[in-house]
């Protein structure tokens, strides 16, 4: 079934010059682009985004994080593209995601873990209009 999925590129994808790379595995699935941007979020929209995490105990410094640079979002379309994204994503921390994922291949850390991805199809729904609203 075709979905739609909401992922982000982290500020240390940014920092970092991954952004390239890290798109370029996305499009060589198959997965389509269908919205883009490139901005720095302000920490409101960074607690809409995580609402089921503000109270946790690891939410303030991921909060900090996700507010100290420029971010790219994008929606990306494709046939079970949310379960495809996360699979390429790989496992939160990236010391411990498999080589050949996104992070298992770029990142050290359960925070400046560089992407994003929906977990399921209502987080996708309420993502997506968060990011782009009118998509
Ligand atoms: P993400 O897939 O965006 O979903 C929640 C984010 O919280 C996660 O990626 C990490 O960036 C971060 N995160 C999750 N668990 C931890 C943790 N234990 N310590 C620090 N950051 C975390």
């Amino acid at each position: 079934m075709t979905q739609r999925t909401l992922v982000l590129l982290k500020p240390d994808a940014v920092k970092r010059g991954l952004v390239g790379q890290i798109l370029a595995r996305f499009e060589a699935k198959g997965l389509t682009i269908v919205a883009m941007e490139h901005r720095t979020i302000d920490a409101g929209q960074a607690d809409a985004h995580y609402a089921e995490h503000v109270e946790r105990d690891f939410y303030p410094p991921l909060r900090d994080f996700v507010t100290s640079g420029p971010i790219v979002s994008l929606v990306l379309e494709g046939d079970e593209a949310i379960e495809v994204v996360r699979a390429l994503n790989g496992a939160t921390d990236g010391r411990k995601a498999a080589p050949g994922t996104i992070r298992g291949d770029f990142s050290l850390s359960n925070r400046e873990n560089l992407v994003h991805g929906s977990d399921s199809p209502e987080s996708a729904e309420r993502e997506i209009a968060l990011w782009f609203p009118g998509l």
